[in-house]
């Protein structure tokens, strides 16, 4: 943790910080921008948002926030288009208002992580302008990866590789003529064109953006599509091209020659006092592959994908946690360990359904059969108890703590996903796990926005949310505000620095470990309740015991000893 008081550096950072392991075990609090807090009433969340409420992150008990991209952008992927990556977005407030956030999350005793997006930019950034106006052969073309077409006119596409969005992944541009002329290459919407990571001025420019925003103070970065930016060479067909994570030496997903840039990104944040960190977006095939992105000269953690699509179910997820534990040790990094985020969605949504056996490795659209959101609510209470005694560091993605479930019913007009429309409608996108987080009051905007916001929330948040807001469940017992505030204290208390780990044996179907000598988690996941080991005493339960002390199905406890 960092001190809140002593002698500190311009950004906030303590003088002579010691604590340069903090991320080996923080909790890590996402704060999707957008849709955290609105203070100038336009409906859309805003940095002067997020500062109004750091002292609700600090209470919370969380080490860091993780802040979605905040950069200028079209908006097309809500953020993830980047025009400029060395200011900030009007709609979100500008560069001065940045750097007061970070020094006043520093107050906070909070870490500041950014977004780094360094797969693609948008179409609207200089660069990819630049490169149009170029033309084919040109310097400016080299920083992204445009092609000419195949077939006698160059008329069929390069290669048959997908958007994950939807639909081919490339897009042909007119030449100074009008006519149509080369392709450019764009994993995700037609807006994003990919960069060329062979380019040595791509590489320049992106660690000379890393020095900017390290300068500013920002603790680390969170890197976008990490599993990305590596194209084998002449860009080859692939039999399954809509694929979100690896296959064997996949063309375009996890290929190792990406770790060299990311060598090079780690002996920039070693060079900073206190040292910057990162954490990869990284979908890979298995926790052995997403071991090589964290290696120790390479990057400092990973998220733990499989671990979010692992079904809540005993032989899965120990599955996971072992073999998450053990590819981990091999190279000496801390594990992760996340449920949500702003593109999959929420757990108590997806928990509260019928649960496979096995880990999938693409979560399923919810909507496709009615949630259970009651079940949903105590599995997802009960997983929060289990992420957060498992050793290592822990996403909570922004409304994770109230319990929200996804919004399932967000009429197709307000959408902005373009997975909606690069799908053609078919698919559902993102949007149910974006909406405007809750606050206070019984109707909306529940204080996203300040009274006489003079535009609604960017995307309507739901009648039901009245019960669920964060000054709701402040003073209400047992509410999942309460329960993440009570296991991060505990966290704090009992499990820093401890770094033991060892399953017990308990009935088939259920699931325990030790941390250390004093403290253990058991979770479960059977349909009958349990019985828990005599001599340790229950400090927190993520719902009732029965009346003779069992521990219920879907309920998971922290035992401690003395
Ligand atoms: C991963 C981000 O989390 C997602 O929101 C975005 O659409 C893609 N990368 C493309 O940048």
């Amino acid at each position: 943790m960092l001190p809140n008081s002593g002698e500190r550096d311009a950004a906030g950072h303590p003088a002579g910080d010691t604590d340069r392991d903090w991320w080996r075990q923080a909790v890590v609090y996402q704060i999707y921008p957008r849709s955290f807090a609105d203070a100038n009433g336009d409906g859309v969340g805003d940095i002067a948002g997020i500062r109004s409420r750091l002292g609700y992150l600090a209470r919370l008990g969380v080490d860091a926030i993780w802040i979605s991209p905040w950069y200028p952008s079209p908006m097309k992927d809500a953020g993830y288009d980047v025009s400029d990556y060395h200011d900030i977005d009007p709609v979100f407030g500008d560069l001065g208002e940045a750097e007061a956030l970070v020094r006043e999350a520093h107050a906070h005793g909070l870490r500041v992580i950014i977004d780094l997006v360094p797969n693609h930019t948008s179409d609207q950034h200089p660069w990819f302008q630049a490169a149009l106006r170029a033309g084919p052969g040109s310097p400016e073309r080299d920083r992204y990866i445009f092609r000419d077409g195949r077939g006698a006119d160059g008329q069929e596409r390069p290669n048959n590789w997908r958007s994950v969005f939807g639909g081919p992944a490339w897009t042909r541009v007119p030449g100074k003529d009008g006519q149509p002329e080369q392709w450019y290459l764009h994993l995700f919407a037609p807006e994003q064109p990919d960069l060329d990571w062979n380019d040595a001025a791509v590489r320049a420019d992106f660690e000379a953006t890393i020095r900017f925003w390290f300068d500013r103070g920002v603790d680390g970065f969170r890197i976008d599509v990490a599993h990305g930016l590596a194209k084998a060479d002449g860009l080859p067909d692939i039999d399954d091209a809509a694929v979100l994570v690896a296959g064997d030496d996949h063309p375009h997903w996890d290929r190792d020659e990406a770790q060299d840039v990311f060598r090079s990104w780690r002996a920039i944040a070693d060079s900073y006092t206190p040292p910057r960190v990162f954490v990869a977006e990284a979908w890979v095939n298995e926790p052995a592959r997403l071991a090589r992105y964290v290696r120790p000269d390479v990057l400092h953690t990973a998220f733990n994908f499989d671990y979010l699509l692992t079904p809540w179910h005993p032989v899965p997820l120990r599955q996971t946690i072992a073999e998450t534990l053990q590819a981990h040790a091999t190279v000496g990094a801390p594990p992760t360990w996340v449920l949500s985020n702003h593109d999959v969605p929420r757990e108590v949504s997806r928990f509260g359904r019928v649960q496979r056996d096995r880990l999938v490795r693409r979560l399923p659209e919810v909507d496709s059969q009615p949630a259970d959101l009651a079940t949903g609510l105590r599995r997802s209470r009960a997983a929060a108890l289990l992420m957060l005694a498992l050793p290592g560091s822990a996403y909570i993605y922004q409304g994770q703590e109230l319990g929200l479930p996804e919004v399932e019913d967000l009429p197709f007009g307000v959408k902005q996903d373009p997975v909606v429309r690069q799908s053609g409608g078919e698919r559902h996108g993102r949007d149910g796990c974006r909406v405007p987080m809750p606050w206070a009051g019984s109707v909306p905007p529940y204080g996203f926005s300040p009274p006489g916001a003079v535009r609604p929330p960017w995307l309507p948040q739901p009648e039901s949310w009245a019960c669920v807001t964060v000054a709701a469940q402040e003073d209400r017992a047992g509410s999942v505000l309460e329960l993440f505030r009570t296991a991060l204290a505990l966290r704090r208390d009992r499990l820093l620095g401890v770094d033991e780990f060892s399953w017990w044996e308990v009935p088939e179907g259920a699931l325990a470990f030790g941390r250390g000598s004093e403290f253990a988690c058991v979770v479960n996941l059977l349909a009958a309740p349990i019985a828990l080991p005599a001599p340790w005493r229950v400090m927190v339960a993520s719902g009732a015991l029965t009346p003779n002390g069992y521990l219920p199905p879907d309920t998971a406890v922290w035992l401690g000893r003395g």
